[in-house]
């Protein structure tokens, strides 16, 4: 998929996002939960880029915890990012917010980010080299101890865990539609549309970025969400 058809997609869903996400939303919390511990010791001021936000549930949810926050959220998708803006209108944070409608490329900004959080995005940059070049760009934002929390969905595909998890996936995020087709249509979707690549893999390509090697802080069934942050010894 690429990324026009990609931002399609997003722009169709927008609406519904977070309806049709509800029913995962304790997999979401759990993950959010935790990543408040990771960036819990950054400053009251902090300022974090948000790459992929979506409908903005990370930034809702870390802004109403860490109230002098500020965010910049990156988002290509014009349909999520009004939903984004919409909630924080709601929530009262849309003052501490920055939108860029577009890649991180883009993004045009002085700032230096104390933390950056990328949720179930790079799975989408089939090319490992290209995935790893989108951490690069995020590394360049971030201060010189900048802390980086990412999430993908990650198996190693071909393996009889892999087989596990998605019969367990499938009557989790699909429960509706258990059958052999849907099965394969996922299988084949994850191993096409998305890069679902063992967690190791996706530990070296943020690692090869720049970042301290990744340590993996929750999981639950194919999500994985790693933590690290700037390498001591990246050039930069
Ligand atoms: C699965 S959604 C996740 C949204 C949100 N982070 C969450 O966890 O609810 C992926 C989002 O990433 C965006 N996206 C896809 N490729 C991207 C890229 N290369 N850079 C930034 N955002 C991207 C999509 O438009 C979409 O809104």
């Amino acid at each position: 998929m690429n990324n026009t058809e990609l931002k399609a997609i997003f722009d169709q869903q927008a609406a519904h996002y977070d309806e049709q996400w509800n029913k995962t939303a304790p997999i979401r919390d759990g993950l959010l939960f935790l990543l408040e511990a990771v960036f819990a010791n950054l400053p009251a001021d902090a300022h974090i880029l948000s790459i992929g936000t979506g409908t903005g549930e990370e930034l809702a949810y870390l802004a109403r915890r860490f109230p002098s926050w500020r965010f910049t959220a990156v988002e290509p998708s014009g349909e999520m990012l009004n939903v984004c803006r919409a909630k924080a209108t709601r929530e009262g944070f849309i003052t501490r917010c920055e939108f860029h409608e577009g890649y991180l490329d883009s993004l045009v900004t002085d700032t230096k980010f104390a933390g950056a959080i990328c949720l179930l995005v790079s799975q989408f940059i089939l090319d490992p080299t290209a995935r790893s070049a989108f951490f690069q760009q995020i590394a360049d934002k971030l201060q010189p101890d900048g802390i980086l929390a990412s999430s993908d969905l990650s198996a190693e595909i071909g393996t009889d865990h892999f087989e596990a998890l998605l019969r367990l996936w499938q009557r989790v995020v699909a429960p509706a539609n258990i059958s052999s087709e849907g099965l394969a249509r996922m299988r084949a979707a994850y191993s096409k549309d998305v890069a679902v690549i063992a967690p190791a893999a996706v530990a070296d390509i943020i690692a090869a970025a720049g970042f301290e090697p990744p340590v993996v802080f929750y999981q639950a069934g194919l999500i994985h969400a790693w933590m690290t942050r700037i390498a001591t010894n990246a050039a930069r």
